[in-house]
């Protein structure tokens, strides 16, 4: 790879996505201004510490040390960057459309200038770009350029996933900004779609809606299958071996959360709403992942009856596995529905403790997973940890006071379970 000098560039937002992208951009050999509002983030990061929990990104920051410049004053990054990468938050506002308060935040504290393009990260809705481009003109701010090129790292690889993407994605009108953008990409060995800012913006919304449209129809195939006695696992198996399929989405669970697909299906649900469309499919792609995190309540009902006084374990609390994000992770709704139903409820995540903790304040943290499946008289797989499918299954049965383990994630040898001793309960299979 190379990492002779290029084009030095600004990130605005230091936190999953202008990190790493600060970090990739490094590694490929430019300076980065990375720029953001938080001054403990911006501080600790200049002392060497790494506010999130991501594979690679603590190594690639300390090699590049050098190159990566932090800072909550943008004139650093005005200075010495043309590009200048937003990465801020889109959060979801109570109607479902993404919060772009950060992103016009940003927008606003550009100045006016002939040499400077704003290149998207973040994940807006379509027509973004477009309004942001109206809103450069009306405060006098014509010569600003504009690109959108969506991110798709995921969390848990993002490095790996910036420095090996499947694809990268630019939107731009046909000017410098296009061209320099695909540029500063030109060392990584992959496709570039190069496209109009609109049809950019599109494309990141529809394929996060399509994974979660993936992840909704398995988990429907899955409560089919619980009716029908067939096992998910293997009707998987057997339809992800269909090319025009493929197997990646199709793992049927208790379902999905994190930053990105809850909220960026609703942003294009409502999106489309805004537009006049009504997006059915995605309704039920919203309301099939509601469904499936409550299965969970019912299947423990089966085998312990009222949940009053119950004691049931979380295992795992972070959305997915080899990240500490708990944001929209699914353990959230399932603890405030344990703890409604009045069970005690322990748990355990081998990086995201501390975030849970704030987050859910009434649980039982342990240490580690055997003091959580202490004294339970159920245990739920939530996030599966590689540490949790290596788990000693007797210890577990000896820990407990009770014998029922429901996988949420289907992640554990069932015969494996069984031969522990224990009562074994997945998704879609039994
Ligand atoms: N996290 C992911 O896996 C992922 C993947 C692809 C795309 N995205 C999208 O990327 C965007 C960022 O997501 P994230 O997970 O990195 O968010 P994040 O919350 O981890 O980080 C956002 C950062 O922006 C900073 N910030 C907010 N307003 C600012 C301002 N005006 N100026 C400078 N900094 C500001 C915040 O302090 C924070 O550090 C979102 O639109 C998200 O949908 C996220």
């Amino acid at each position: 790879m190379s990492t002779n000098a290029r084009e030095p560039i600004g990130v605005i937002g230091t936190g999953y996505v202008g990190l790493v992208t600060a970090a990739g951009f490094a590694e490929l050999g430019s300076d980065v201004y990375c720029i953001d509002i938080d001054e403990a983030k911006i501080d600790g990061l200049r002392q060497g510490q790494i506010p999130i929990w991501e594979p690679g990104l603590a190594e690639l920051v300390e090699k590049h040390r050098g190159r990566l410049h932090f800072s909550t004053d943008l004139a650093d990054a005005l200075e010495h960057a043309r590009l200048l990468f937003v990465a801020v938050g889109t959060p979801p506002t109570y109607s479902g459309d993404a919060d772009l308060s950060a992103v016009h935040a940003v927008v606003d504290a550009m100045p006016a200038s002939d040499r400077h393009a704003l290149v998207m990260k973040s994940t807006v809705p379509c027509g973004t770009g477009e309004a942001i481009k109206r809103a450069f003109r009306e405060q006098g701010k014509e010569g600003f350029r504009y690109v959108s090129c969506p991110e798709f790292l995921k969390e848990g690889s993002a490095v790996k996933d910036f420095l090996e993407p499947d694809r990268v994605v630019i939107g731009d009108d046909g000017d410098w900004a296009g061209d320099a953008v695909a540029e500063l990409y030109s060392p990584l060995d992959t496709a570039v779609v190069r496209t109009d800012i609109k049809s950019a913006e599109m494309v990141k919304l529809a394929s996060n809606a399509f994974l979660a449209t993936k992840i909704s129809f398995i988990n429907e195939i899955a409560n089919v299958c619980e009716e029908t006695g067939a096992d998910v696992v293997e009707v998987a198996r057997g339809m992800g071996l269909d090319d025009r399929i493929g197997p990646k989405f199709l793992q049927a669970g208790i379902g999905f959360g994190g930053s990105c697909f809850p909220k960026d299906v609703s942003a294009l649900k409502q999106l489309a709403g805004n537009s006049g469309y009504h997006f059915q499919l995605l309704n039920a792609v919203i309301e099939v992942n509601e469904l499936q995190k409550r299965r969970v309540i019912g299947k423990l009902e089966k085998h312990l009856g009222t949940l009053v006084g119950k004691r049931v374990a979380l295992l795992g609390l972070a959305f997915k596995p080899n990240t500490d994000d708990m944001r929209e992770a699914t353990s959230l709704v399932l603890s405030a529905r344990l703890t409604a139903a009045g069970a005690q409820v322990s748990a355990y995540d081998p990086i995201a403790e501390d975030e849970a903790r704030r987050l859910m304040p009434g649980l039982a943290f342990a240490d580690d997973a055997l003091g959580a499946v202490r004294d339970a008289d159920a245990v739920v797989l939530v996030t599966e940890w590689d540490e949790f499918k290596a788990l000693d299954l007797s210890a577990v049965r000896d820990a407990m006071a009770g014998q029922v383990l429901i996988d949420g994630r289907n992640a554990l040898d069932p015969e494996a379970v069984r031969g522990a001793g224990l009562v074994y309960e997945g998704i879609g299979r039994e």
